[in-house]
């Protein structure tokens, strides 16, 4: 698939501003490892390893400057993963990219966030069922267990 890097971005859990869990929308805040390169700001698809714990999480992934909420240059990438709701903070954990959503989208505020992160989700749950994402997910899967 195109537009998505094919190699993973590794980094580490960490404490968000804290708004996704009041918004109904829990993710988890990853600060990339140093060097890392980060793909540009969009909304994707894709998984979210764990290699101390040999699993691998369907994910829908946002990276930006969070525009909604923030005026700052700061880019966060936040994972919210859709089939578990563990405490992964201060895990180091890899995200394999699988499709490109959309653009990150400055909402009037937080409903029409949520709104779209919904339909979001949504598509991004089409997505990992097909064959590609599949392959993704078996290579993820492998580097995690190795
Ligand atoms: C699926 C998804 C899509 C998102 N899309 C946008 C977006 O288009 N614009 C935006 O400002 N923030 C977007 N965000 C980021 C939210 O603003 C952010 O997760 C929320 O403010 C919680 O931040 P926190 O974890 O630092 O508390 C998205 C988050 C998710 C999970």
């Amino acid at each position: 698939m195109p537009d998505v890097p094919s190699t993973p971005l590794s980094g580490t859990v960490v404490h968000g501003a804290g708004r996704g869990r009041g918004l109904g929308l829990p993710t988890a805040n990853l600060a990339p490892d140093p060097g890392a390169s980060v793909p540009a700001p969009a909304v994707y698809s894709g998984w979210l390893s764990r290699p101390a714990a040999g699993a691998v999480h369907r994910a829908t992934i946002s990276i930006g400057t969070n525009p909604t909420f923030c005026d700052t240059a700061e880019v966060h990438t936040e994972v919210h993963c859709h089939d578990t709701s563990d405490d992964l903070y201060g895990e180091h954990v890899d995200l394999w990219f699988v499709a490109r959503i959309r653009d990150t989208v400055r909402f009037a505020g937080p409903d029409e966030l949520i709104r779209a992160a919904l339909e979001d989700i949504r598509r991004s749950e089409a997505v990992l069922d097909t064959p590609h994402a599949r392959a993704v997910r078996a290579a993820a899967l492998s580097a995690a267990l190795r």
